[in-house]
């Protein structure tokens, strides 16, 4: 189901004081794709879609003080609520925030070593995905990793019926799963890593992939 990326960021900002709260099942599987992306001191990282900031503040503690953490969001609410986040952590050095649509990153060619994508992708409508991690592949170095926590869309009776409150309540249940492993494949990365979990029964998959070429 299409949503304009107006009514996204109306959602996005309406949740953002909540966010936490509301998302709090989904943090376990963040900190997994996290985990998995294996940060190192003095890294250029980017978080597209940071929500309200839990993963900029893991990344600019791996990136450490010689890093550098990016984040790009659509919603205000969500960027006044991570920016809060990240002084209250002490990082705002390490972080720098843009409000904006990942569909055109506002960053130069080659410039991060990682980029993070958790439970956002499957936000995009399916003709944009490609386009979104075209910009990833432009905006990462050679060899540099994307990770993305996405949930997997897969022939079983969880995602059927959590496709069915997708169809009828998009504004709430507003992502839907993807093939987020196949999708990184065709847009030109090579396949390092992948995990497959369960969030009450839907499947989440994590995947970590090369830019090559
Ligand atoms: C489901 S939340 C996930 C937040 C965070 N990554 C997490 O895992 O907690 C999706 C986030 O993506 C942002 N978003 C949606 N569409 C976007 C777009 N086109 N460009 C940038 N951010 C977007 C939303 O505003 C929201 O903060």
């Amino acid at each position: 189901m299409k949503q304009s990326h107006n009514s996204t960021r109306y959602n996005y900002d309406r949740l953002s004081r909540w966010y936490d709260w509301f998302a709090s099942s989904e943090k376990h599987f963040t900190e997994i794709g996290l985990r998995m992306l294996k940060i190192q001191p003095g890294e250029k990282v980017l978080e597209i879609g940071f929500g309200a900031g839990q993963g900029l503040v893991a990344l600019a503690h791996s990136a450490g003080e010689t890093g550098k953490v990016y984040g790009i969001d659509l919603s205000e609410g969500m960027f006044q609520i991570a920016q809060a986040k990240i002084a209250r952590a002490g990082l705002s050095r390490r972080v720098e925030l843009r409000l904006g649509d990942a569909a055109r990153l506002p960053f130069e060619d080659d410039f991060f070593d990682a980029i993070f994508i958790s439970f956002t992708l499957e936000l995009f409508d399916t003709p944009e995905i490609p386009l979104v991690l075209g910009e990833c592949k432009r905006v990462l170095r050679e060899d540099g990793r994307l990770g993305v926590v996405a949930l997997e869309k897969k022939d079983c009776r969880a995602v059927k019926i959590y496709e069915w409150f997708h169809a009828r309540m998009p504004a709430l249940v507003d992502c839907r799963p993807i093939h987020a492993r196949k999708t990184i494949e065709a847009a030109g990365f090579e396949l390092a890593e992948a995990s497959e979990e369960a969030m009450w029964g839907l499947p989440v998959e994590i995947v970590i992939a090369r830019k090559y070429g």
